[in-house]
């Protein structure tokens, strides 16, 4: 079962956005704006990149006097617009949320809220006491598929939920890229990687857990494998100048260069280079000088390859969540959902529900029917659905759209943060319990 087309806004115009932020996620959600023009309008956007802004200018036709270098200019404007996109760097998120928030803007805020506990308190601060909508870019809530596991476990036919374990591969190339050569490759420039990978998968727990408090969480995960003292002999610093380039899974030249000859100009690719549209020769000169060209154990890389997290809930409910670089599958997630009158597993694909009493297997799907141009790049059509409720939201001011809102998001980041810390201090948090933890 998909979920619903745009649903019918009160407001006579479209949703007026201003896009802070034009890189990967912020040029995916103004798509909507080409799809639904009548929903939303893309009024400003701003972006140090001259290439991103021209872009989005183009597509979107956004006047000279609203295009903008950084979010800092736009917020000395009056406001303008009913909603802003925030899709900046990491460490780029709680300033804007904050003031966009004090000014009456509703907002979009790419995950992670925030890099610390702190900030992402603020910002739910800021937001709540605006009346301002938050969504947090949680996609995988609005994934139908995922959306149809919390729809069965409220319809009881696990019975209680006694234990949920979770595993997100993320992808061996994947995870080179964006954690050993990119931009979520170190914790000091962007954010550690159960924060900036894995907060999809914790809240998606905590979600599943209902109602229920975490009360306790331990944590252990390390940077595997992608190390100087790994470095095969013979390799170079770059892939193009290394003599086993040919016997290595990661080298760039497989993972960008010969996706570009075989015309594939998508993601990874279409990331590496930055103020240009990727072709051969644009890649080429991307893996010559930039960051992408790096043997992956030559990077400055300190993000966690490999990480467990174990969860105790109120009531005794526990979870085991599992993230690993090294893996065919790129971000299909697989969970089984263990309840006190059967077992619910999914593949990424389907859900089976095993029933106790009848000792028989159901199977469950559910369909998308976001626009494939979303559906391509966009989390399997996740990204659609997420801006979509947004933009509904607004239109109707309706918060209730928002699946991904302030309170639990909250919830589930501040439980990030402190699985985080079990993994630092070597031993179990006491969840909100500084007297014991
Ligand atoms: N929801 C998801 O599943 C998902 C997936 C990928 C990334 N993200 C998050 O989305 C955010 C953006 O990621 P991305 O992949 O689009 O990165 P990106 O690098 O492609 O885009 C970020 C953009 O912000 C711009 N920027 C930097 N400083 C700015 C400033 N002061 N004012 C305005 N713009 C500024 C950069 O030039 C860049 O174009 C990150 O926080 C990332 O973690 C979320």
């Amino acid at each position: 079962m998909g979920q619903s087309s745009p649903q019918t806004g009160r407001m006579a115009s479209p949703v007026r956005v201003i896009v802070v932020g034009a890189g990967s996620r912020g040029e995916n959600y103004s798509n909507y704006a080409s799809i639904h023009p009548k929903r939303m309008k893309v009024v400003a956007v701003a972006d140090p990149r001259t290439f991103a802004c021209t872009k989005l200018q183009k597509q979107h036709n956004i006047e000279d006097k609203n295009i903008f270098k950084d979010w800092q200019s736009i917020a000395e404007r009056e406001k303008f617009a009913d909603a802003v996109l925030i899709c900046t760097p990491d460490r780029l998120h709680k300033d804007p949320a904050v003031a966009f928030a004090k000014m009456g803007y509703h907002i979009l805020l790419e995950k992670p809220m925030a890099t610390t506990a702190e900030d992402c308190v603020a910002i739910v601060e800021a937001c709540t006491q605006n009346g301002v909508m938050l969504s947090v870019g949680h996609v995988l809530r609005y994934d139908p598929l995922i959306h149809k596991i919390k729809e069965l476990i409220d319809a009881g036919v696990v019975g209680d939920v006694i234990h949920i374990q979770h595993l997100e591969p993320v992808g061996f190339y994947h995870f080179a890229h964006s954690f050993v050569r990119g931009n979520w490759r170190n914790e000091a420039e962007s954010s550690f990687s159960l924060l900036a990978k894995s907060c999809h998968d914790i809240d998606l727990i905590h979600h599943w857990a209902g109602a229920r408090r975490c009360v306790k969480v331990s944590s252990f995960g390390s940077v595997s494998h992608f190390q100087k003292e790994k470095k095969p002999t013979g390799a170079g610093d770059r892939c193009f100048d290394c003599s086993v380039e040919t016997r290595c899974p990661y080298s760039a030249r497989k993972i960008y260069l010969d996706r570009v000859k075989r015309g594939h100009t998508g993601w990874p690719v279409s990331v590496i280079c930055p103020n240009s549209v990727p072709d051969i020769e644009s890649v080429t000169e991307a893996l010559r000088s930039g960051p992408y060209g790096r043997c992956v154990y030559e990077c400055d890389n300190d993000v966690c390859s490999n990480q467990v997290v174990n969860m105790e809930f109120e009531g005794g409910l526990t979870a085991a969540f599992s993230m690993v670089a090294f893996t065919e599958e790129i971000c299909k997630r697989k969970t089984t959902i263990y309840g006190s009158m059967g077992e619910l597993s999914c593949n990424g694909h389907e859900i089976t529900v095993f029933d106790f009493l009848t000792q028989r297997s159901t199977k469950h799907t559910a369909s998308s029917d976001a626009p494939t141009h979303f559906g391509l790049s966009g989390h399997g059509g996740a990204d659609y659905h997420l801006i979509n409720a947004f933009i509904s939201a607004v239109a109707n001011n309706n918060p209730s759209m928002i699946r991904s809102g302030p309170e639990e998001t909250l919830a589930s980041h501040l439980l990030v943060f402190e699985a985080e810390r079990s993994r630092l201090e070597s031993r179990v948090v006491y969840c909100g319990d500084d007297a014991q933890s």
